[in-house]
């Protein structure tokens, strides 16, 4: 039976968790690693697990506990399914906050010790990958049962699975090469986490779980949120253009670790896949407007017939009681399409037989910090109220995380891009780049969590 009242409503720790996460160790390390490498204090194995704590808190502790939860929320109520056991859901919850907190814990600690202790702190930590291989397998039970029987068969599904089928493929490469890469350092073998393949498990998360799922979620949410055409553009099409550049992508990706293959041939379908994945992303924000609003909306026209039609605001439909939300997106989504711009532009010179214009490292901020982080920014500050039942604190606070995470994004980002030509900006800029995203979490997390809400 699936009637309505079984499906879960939204896990609310999955929200608390990420944001605290994201403040005490993902942020919150990326605004102490933007100061000292500005002030010169790198400090070698040291910040090397400062960096790998940051970038797995990140990603796995607060996006990917965000799309975790809020797919929780959405995948049965989009399918028409209820999930077979929703008691999974806390389990799920638990199991991926203690492994991030014990691997991230680790990391950090592993280059003070040597001897036993090192070897221990080493062990607690793999412990923790397998918790959240665990969670990840878990939660692919749970979401992988919505799509499949008979709703399956409606239209809609189809159209959103070139989405949703990558970001299912990345979650089970990520949770099984987590633990694989972490199992590694025990093995003489293979070289303490081969820095190739920990690369290679960065990119799949980034490429094939958070710019799939936002393209897919987006597509669901964003035109109702910012007054947009309805998406009868070829959805399908876009998502297979940048689901079949990923496959092709990562299948060359790891022929190249593994050096399997001529390598010119490998480096040119490698090519081909980022070219495909670009021109994918570039086509989406194309279609959906929610960069340049091409399209007017009926919202707009329909207007002059309500009596409140000056308390709206144009467009978006709303009052203004999220603030500028739609801030985020607009910037979100221009961040991608420079990234993306700069991806078509290293695949055409690999192609042509010319190394890469832009190195990669410098791009990946542009998608991470850029793209993801407005676009969770933005839809959180219009979705979340609603999914735990409150109003924003203040939607003044929306505008000034709004100029702080930008900012700091900006200053992230520029020094390492401008260095290419030549320019050198002040070490200061990125010094403070950390500490105004951090400010901008803190402001958004305040803005929601100040309410008083009903459980
Ligand atoms: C303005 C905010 C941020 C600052 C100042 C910052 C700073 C840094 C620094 C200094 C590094 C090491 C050098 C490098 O690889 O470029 C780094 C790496 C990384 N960052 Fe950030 N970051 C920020 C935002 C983010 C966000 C929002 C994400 C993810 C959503 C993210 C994910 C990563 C990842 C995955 C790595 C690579 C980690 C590794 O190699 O293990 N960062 N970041």
């Amino acid at each position: 039976m699936n009637s309505a009242d079984q499906y879960p409503e939204f896990y609310r720790p999955f929200l608390w968790g990420s944001l605290t996460l994201s403040i005490l160790a993902g942020f919150g390390l990326a605004a102490h690693l933007s100061s000292v490498m500005a002030l010169g204090l790198v400090r070698g194995d040291v910040t090397i697990g400062l960096i790998r704590a940051h970038g797995h808190v990140q990603l796995l502790g607060w996006i990917g506990m965000l799309i975790i939860g809020i797919s929780l929320y959405v995948f049965p109520r989009l399918q028409s399914k209820a999930f077979s056991n929703n008691n999974l859901i806390p389990v799920i919850f638990k199991l991926l906050l203690a492994g991030v907190v014990i691997f991230a814990t680790a990391k950090i600690l592993v280059p003070y010790f040597t001897g036993s202790t090192r070897f221990v702190i080493t062990l607690v930590g793999t412990a923790g990958t397998f918790l959240e291989t665990l969670a990840i397998l878990l939660y692919l039970y749970l979401a992988l049962g919505t799509f499949t029987g008979k709703p399956f068969d409606r239209s809609e599904t189809k159209r959103l699975l070139p989405y949703f089928a990558p970001v299912f493929c990345g979650w089970l490469v990520f949770a099984v090469g987590n633990a694989a890469i972490s199992f590694s350092a025990f093995n003489p073998v293979f070289p303490h986490s081969d820095p190739e393949w920990h690369n290679f498990l960065l990119e799949i998360f980034q490429r094939l779980i958070i710019t799939p799922a936002i393209m897919g979620f987006g597509l669901k949410m964003l035109p109702n949120f910012l007054g947009l055409r309805a998406p009868l553009w070829p959805v399908k099409a876009v998502g297979l253009t940048y689901a079949s550049g990923a496959l092709i992508y990562f299948a060359a990706y790891a022929a190249n670790i593994i050096s399997a293959g001529n390598i010119h041939l490998i480096i040119l379908i490698n090519a081909a896949g980022l070219a495909f994945m670009s021109l994918g992303l570039i086509w989406y924000i194309w279609e959906l407007d929610a960069l340049f609003f091409r399209v007017k909306p009926e919202r707009v026209s329909l207007k002059i017939y309500r009596s409140d039609a000056s308390s709206l605001r144009g467009r978006f439909g709303d009052r203004g009681e999220f603030g500028r939300f739609e801030l985020f997106i607009i910037a979100g989504f221009g961040w991608a399409l420079i990234g993306a711009a700069l991806e078509l532009l290293n695949s055409v010179l690999m192609i042509s037989g010319y190394p890469k214009y832009i190195e990669p490292v410098n791009i990946r901020h542009i998608f991470l910090a850029g793209f993801a982080a407005h676009i969770v920014f933005g839809v959180g500050t219009r979705l979340l109220p609603n999914l735990i039942k409150q109003s924003l604190y203040s939607p003044k606070l929306t505008l000034m995380s709004f100029v702080l995470l930008f900012s700091g994004t900006l200053f992230r980002i520029l020094p390492g891009l401008t260095a290419k030509f030549g320019i050198v900006l002040p070490s200061w800029l990125f010094g403070i780049s950390g500490t105004l995203a951090l400010s901008a979490l803190i402001i958004f997390t305040v803005n929601i969590v100040r309410t008083p809400y009903n459980n």
